[in-house]
């Protein structure tokens, strides 16, 4: 497994690898990996030849106040998560290469990011969209796969690439949780033993909604409201946001149905969570 630094190697080493005929699949990351972007890691290795791994902690989606600073890094033990998955290359770019100075172009998607984490986080989405085009654009790849667990990122980053005719495939891969539910993500690291209990609130909250809704609760008032007291219920729990809405625009509903994308956002002590489920999935 090789680490590359440079925009220019990173071309380099895809552009021959295409030239060969290999397929390129690219896993785009903020590192601290865990068990979810192995996932993203092992299904990459199964559908490509080369295989793109990005450490990439971009500044331009933190917005003022956010954890940019503190986000967890530690390249010694993504290397080896990274190499245990089946990467082929660690592409981690510096900021001063990525934004140099004059940088002045982002990509905006208007709608999809406007409500649920674009509401809570303004300008987040345009600094998603335009690090993910940028790297596209360097990794150049066949194939690029995302967690579920980011949601609205996957659809914003999906509307993207059919909006400006990106050629590149966009795999999304289901939650990965951990053994008790809580789905996995860099962000748990900053939880205490008490805060990492009180966080089971958003898979709770997530599985009663589920079970209302598969005993034939179809109104959405009556799902949040459920979502609310389990969540409220936990001390170190506040709600950002409880939406339902339709699965492919984003837009909420009033009642549910199969289509219904159930997504959550809650701060624990510090920490911002998310999760989500489709009611009518499996
Ligand atoms: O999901 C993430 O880790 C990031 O938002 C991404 C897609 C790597 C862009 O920085």
């Amino acid at each position: 497994m090789r680490i590359i630094e440079t925009i220019a190697e990173m071309q380099s080493l895809s552009g021959a690898a295409r030239d060969a005929g290999e397929i390129v699949v690219f896993v785009p990351t903020m590192g601290y990996l865990h068990e979810g972007h192995a996932s993203l890691l092992r299904e990459g290795r199964k559908r490509g030849d080369l295989l793109v791994l990005s450490i990439f902690v971009n500044p331009t989606q933190f917005g003022a106040g956010e954890d940019f600073d503190s986000y967890p890094r530690d390249l010694e033990r993504d290397r080896q998560l990274a190499a245990d998955a089946g990467a082929d290359i660690i592409f981690t770019p510096r900021a001063s290469e990525m934004y140099p100075a004059g940088f002045q172009t982002y990509v905006d998607v208007e709608r999809l990011t406007l409500p649920l984490c674009g509401r809570s986080r303004p300008g987040h989405f345009r600094g998603v969209t335009t690090v993910v085009c940028k790297l596209i654009n360097i990794v150049m790849p066949h194939a690029a796969l995302f967690g579920k667990k980011d949601y609205q990122q996957l659809a914003v980053i999906r509307r993207m690439v059919n909006d400006l005719n990106m050629n590149v495939e966009i795999v999304g891969m289901p939650i990965v949780r951990e053994a008790d539910g809580l789905a996995m993500s860099s962000r748990n690291a900053y939880l205490s033993t008490e805060e990492r209990r009180s966080a089971l609130c958003l898979i709770r909250a997530i599985s009663a909604a589920r079970d209302a809704f598969r005993n034939g609760e179809r109104s959405v008032a009556a799902l949040r409201d459920r979502v609310l007291k389990i969540v409220s219920a936990e001390p170190f729990a506040s709600i950002d946001y409880t939406e339902f809405c339709h699965k492919d625009t984003l837009e909420g509903v009033a009642r549910a149905d199969d289509t219904t994308l159930l997504a959550l956002a809650v701060k624990i002590g510090k920490t911002r969570l998310i999760d989500n489920t489709i009611l009518g999935e499996e």
